[in-house]
This record gives structure tokens, sequence and C-alpha cells, in this order.
């Protein structure tokens, strides 16, 4: 197969910066594609992709995560393939690339999801040096709406959350596999873990394609959306699945999806959502 990556920049608000968020989209397609076209795996291809996410402050994941109830950034990340790799970590602090960890998770390991302290831990060991995600915007955001009453909370989370980022990519050995990354929900309880980490929930792969959802990870995972996506792939094509998967949920949330034909399904039912698309001979994004 030809190598493809797509990559999103989660459902949201866009409170954030859109002409940057474009900007970086545009990065992560490059620097995914640099993979790729080098010979490398398609589960490498999407992380480096997210983790170029993960470093610009615009996006919720790694730096810019939102901060939770007590002022600290927890972050979810994983990464499932084609073959049946899967790694992630939930709840994981100080670490400046969550999906990266996630990769070591699947690469190093005989375990699926190393959560809380151990999984800083892990990341230590395998020499991921300590790093504080939370920006000072969000130092700023934190200080002056940490009393808020719940109500004024709720609003908050609703303008902030849900933007996981994430990536799907194809190699040149017909390998597909989807990296996700989120800070989670503004303001949610210490410990709380999200859809991202998930099989099923918030991403899967199998030999019919790979998926990512974003949007509120409670209900993502309550309806086990991502693997519905797959199942659908039985007799559909990608754009099918997104379609009408999108139509069978009232909640608000976005699918991304790729299937063993290379085709490519994106849709939401959100404001907005941002993309991006590339291939040998093509490049789009849609950043906002
Ligand atoms: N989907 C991201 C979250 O629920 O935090």
């Amino acid at each position: 197969m030809e190598p493809l990556l797509v990559v999103h920049g989660g459902v949201g608000s866009n409170l954030r910066d859109s002409k940057l968020r474009g900007k970086v989209l545009g990065e992560a397609l490059e620097a995914g594609f640099v993979v790729l076209k080098e010979g490398g795996s398609a589960a490498l291809a999407a992380v480096k992709a997210v983790m170029v996410m993960e470093d610009s402050p615009v996006f919720n994941a790694g730096t810019g995560s939102v901060p939770n109830l007590i002022g600290e950034v927890e972050m979810d990340a994983s990464v499932a393939t084609s073959e049946g790799n899967f790694g992630a970590v939930a709840s994981i602090k100080n670490v400046k690339n969550p999906v990266r960890i996630a990769y070591e998770v699947s690469d190093k390991t005989k375990h699926l999801i190393l959560a809380g302290e151990g999984a800083t831990l892990f990341a230590r060991n395998r020499g991921f040096k300590n790093y504080e995600p939370l920006t000072d915007e969000m130092k700023k955001l934190f200080k002056e709406k940490s009393n808020c009453d719940s109500e004024e909370i709720e609003k908050l989370q609703s303008l902030y959350s849900n933007e996981t980022v994430g990536a799907i990519a194809i190699d040149g050995f017909d390998s597909i596999a989807a990296a996700v990354s989120t800070g989670g929900i503004i303001f949610h309880l210490p410990g709380r873990v999200s859809d991202v980490p998930i099989l099923g929930g918030g991403v899967y792969a199998s030999n019919r394609g790979a998926t990512t959802i974003t949007g509120k990870g409670e209900v993502i995972v309550k309806e086990m959306i991502a693997r519905k996506v797959d199942e659908y792939l039985i007799d559909h094509s990608a754009e099918e699945a997104a379609k009408d998967i999108i139509q069978e949920f009232e909640i608000d949330f976005g699918i991304i999806v790729v299937d063993q034909d290379c085709k490519v399904g994106i849709a939401y039912n959100t404001e907005s959502m941002s993309w991006g698309i590339k291939t040998q001979d093509y490049k789009e994004v849609q950043p906002e």
C-alpha cells in the first residue's frame, strides 16, 4: 500500500489559536510522513506525528495539557496496530511525550496499560526525563478559575476539553496504526482516566483498519465507539463507517478512520474539528 498519514487535533471549541493549530498539524504530517518515506513503521510514523502535536501548547496533549482539580497535569496516550500490538499509559505525570511512553509499553513490556506513578517510573527507567507540561497560560487559568462554582467549571469543561490529538498511518508493509494522546478534561478529579488508553473506546486497530475517536471520554468508553467503527468496516468503507456511526449517538464527538483500502473517513458533529491528510502527492490541512 502507498504510505498515508492522517492527523487530528480533536473536537473542541477553538479557544486556542486556530492558525497555529493549522501550522502544527502541517508539521505533524511532515514529521510523520518522513518516517514512512524512510521505511519506518506505521506505528512510529503515527507516534512521531502525535509527538509534534504534544510539543505544541495549542493542543490539549503533552505541553499545553489542561490542569486537573488540584492544578496538576495527568495525561493519557496509546498506540494500536493492525497486527494487534497495543500499549498505553494512563494518568501519567511529568513526561514530555506520553505517546512515546505508550509506544515503549507496547514494544518493551508484556503489559497493555501502565497507570499513574508506575507509568512515570517506567518512563524514568526507560530514560525519559522529568518534564512539566503545565504551561504559564494553563497555570494562570488554574489560578483564576480554581475557586469557581460547579456551574462555571462545567462551562470551562465544555470550552477546554475533549481535545484528544491523534494520528493514523499506513506504511509500505501494509501495517495500519493509530496513536492518540490527551490531557483530559479540565479540572477533572485526580486519577481520572479518559477513553484514550482504552482499546475499543477511543482507539482501535485491526486488519480492517484503524480508528481514533475524539470527544468526552466517559461516553466514548461506555459505547465502545472505536470498536463499533471497526466492526462496521466488515462490510463498509471507512467513509461510510464515519458517516453512519456519527449519526448513531446523540453526543458531541468526532471519528477518524482509515481502512485497509486506504480510504479515509472523517466525521464530527461538533462546531469544529481540526485534521490533516498527507500522501506522496497530496496534502490537506483543515485547522478548524
Ligand atoms: N477524549 C478525551 C477525554 O475524554 O479526556
